[in-house]
């Protein structure tokens, strides 16, 4: 597995393997891999000839007072565990190389960033729009890959590559969860035990919803009102937002008409935790 750090390396390497008629994938991280990253680096395996791993912890994605400083970086095992998968390069570009003094341009997704997550993290997907923007000039994959767990970062940047021309493929990966159902995330690390049993109650809430959809009910009242009770009875959880919403322009949504997207952000501790699911009518 080639290690590169410079953009201008990045950048020929790919000029070089494009002109030898080469398929391209990109799956970008901010490292601490986990067996969620690891599926879509599977995935991307199979999409293409030659797969680049980015990792950058991306400080524009973090407001002040978030966790940019305390987010668990460990790059010796992300690199082991990406040479295990047969990666051809790992791109880990410091944070000079990707915003050199003077760096000034930014990239908005305007009317979905004003929903969910968006709408509780000012300048987040500013943040992680622009990035996946550079990371696409710098690798110029054909495929990029992205997790459904970030549902909302998925459908920003569906919009941004499509809004731009980027010509990429962007595909979305379903959830991988642990055993017990807890989504995997770099941040689950923050939990205790005592937080970590509290925080199924995002997996079990998201079940409970499901079933009263399988049963027939389609209002989101009900719906919203079970996650939010399910999720109530647990002292160290505190419910950000859940919401019921269109799974592309993430308007809110009464009912479920044809496909909707339930979506939930819950504080357990210092952990701030996302999860969703999809309902087909
Ligand atoms: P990061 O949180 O490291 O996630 C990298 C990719 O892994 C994202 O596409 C995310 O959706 C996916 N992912 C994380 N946990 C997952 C899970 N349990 N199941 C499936 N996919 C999962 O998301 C980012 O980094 C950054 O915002 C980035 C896109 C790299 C831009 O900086």
């Amino acid at each position: 597995m080639k290690v590169i750090e410079k953009v201008s390396e990045m950048q020929n390497w790919s000029e070089r393997e494009r002109c030898a008629g080469k398929r391209i994938v990109l799956v970008p991280t901010m490292g601490f891999l986990h067996e969620g990253h690891l599926s879509l680096v599977r995935e991307g395996r199979k999409r293409g000839d030659l797969l680049v791993v980015s990792l950058f912890v991306n400080p524009k994605q973090f407001a002040p007072g978030e966790d940019y400083k305390n987010y668990p970086r460990d790059l010796e095992r992300d690199r082991k565990l990406l040479e295990r998968e047969s990666a051809d390069v790992l791109l880990r570009p410091s944070v000079e190389e990707v915003y050199p003094e003077g760096h000034q341009t930014h990239v908005e997704v305007e009317r979905l960033d004003q929903f969910l997550c968006g709408a509780f993290r000012p300048g987040h997907f500013r943040g992680v729009v622009t990035m996946v923007a550079k990371l696409f000039n710098i690798v110029r994959p054909h495929v990029a890959i992205f997790g459904l767990k970030d549902y909302q970062q998925f459908q920003m940047i569906r919009r941004m590559t499509a809004d731009l021309n980027f010509d990429i493929e962007v595909v979305g990966h379903p959830i991988v969860r642990e055993t017990d159902g807890l989504a995997m995330s770099s941040r689950n690390t923050y939990l205790n035990e005592p937080e970590r049993g509290a925080a199924l109650c995002l997996y079990r809430s998201l079940r409970k919803a499901e079933s009263l959809v399988r049963r027939g009910e389609r209002q989101g009242k009900p719906i919203l009102d079970a996650v939010r009770q399910e999720i109530g009875k647990i002292s160290l959880a505190r419910i950000e937002y859940v919401h019921l919403c269109h799974p592309s322009s993430l308007e809110e949504v009464e009912k479920i008409d044809d496909e909707a997207l339930l979506a939930l952000a819950v504080w357990i501790g210092k952990a701030r935790l996302i999860d969703n699911t999809i309902f087909k009518a």
